[in-house]
């Protein structure tokens, strides 16, 4: 089937785009309003996309009315945010904090979780994701209907038992994060295989032996 993007409804865009797309991982994004209220709500247009400087991305719709979502609002006052990754055992609370309540609902506290103090920046992380990245906004592109954040990461909260023993690199074992497929689909990350470069010498090796 093809699909020509110019000819499509928006929510067509939307449903093709993020059903082929994915897995997508998941941010529970943390915010504070400017009366020092916790915000959070899971977005899964997510990812990183630089490390020197250190930046993710986050793409956030506007609710079906067109007013902006609270994490919108309170990064726009603040420039600040939390990035709480999720894995399975906050994944239920993730979808708790993913429901549409007014600003003056703390989603940590409705989803019986615990937010701790970041480090750098006003807005609180939460206790029970494995890994908190404390963000500031580096600049926002705002479409009709949509923000782009690009945040810059000043500081990551890691669990300890999900770095190896160096204290280096990831450890599959304990950190297993969840992502988005389409509609209410997802995956966790616990069938991970790992899978050598074969080097270009092997390639062309093969491809002389098959004649081609
Ligand atoms: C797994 C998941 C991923 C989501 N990803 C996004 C996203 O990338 N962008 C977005 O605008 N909304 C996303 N949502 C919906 C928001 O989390 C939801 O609208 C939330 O109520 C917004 O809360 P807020 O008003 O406190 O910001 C997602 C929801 C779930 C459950």
């Amino acid at each position: 089937m093809q699909f020509n993007f110019a000819e499509l409804e928006a929510q067509d865009r939307y449903r093709l785009l993020t059903n082929f797309i994915g897995p997508r991982p998941i941010a529970l994004v943390s915010t504070l309003s400017p009366e020092g209220q916790n915000n959070a709500a899971p977005m899964s247009f997510f990812n990183v996309f630089s490390h020197d400087p250190a930046i993710v991305i986050l793409g956030i719709q506007t609710r079906p009315d067109g007013v902006e979502k609270d994490t919108v609002c309170n990064i726009r006052k603040s420039g600040e945010f939390v990035v709480n990754m999720v894995d399975m055992a906050l994944a239920e609370g993730m979808l708790v904090c993913g429901l549409g309540v007014g600003p003056e609902v703390d989603e940590i506290a409705l989803a019986g979780l615990t937010s701790l103090p970041s480090s750098q920046i006003a807005p609180r992380r939460i206790a029970e994701s494995p890994c908190a990245m404390e963000c500031r906004v580096d600049r926002l592109v705002d479409y009709d209907r949509r923000v782009i954040v690009l945040g810059e990461v000043l500081q990551m909260h890691v669990r300890r038992e999900c770095l190896d023993s160096a204290g280096r690199y990831v450890n599959p074992e304990t950190y297993q994060p969840i992502a988005r497929l389409h509609a209410d689909n997802y995956v966790t990350s616990d069938r991970q295989f790992e899978m050598s470069s074969p080097g270009l010498a092997s390639v062309y090796e093969r491809l002389a032996k098959s004649g081609t």
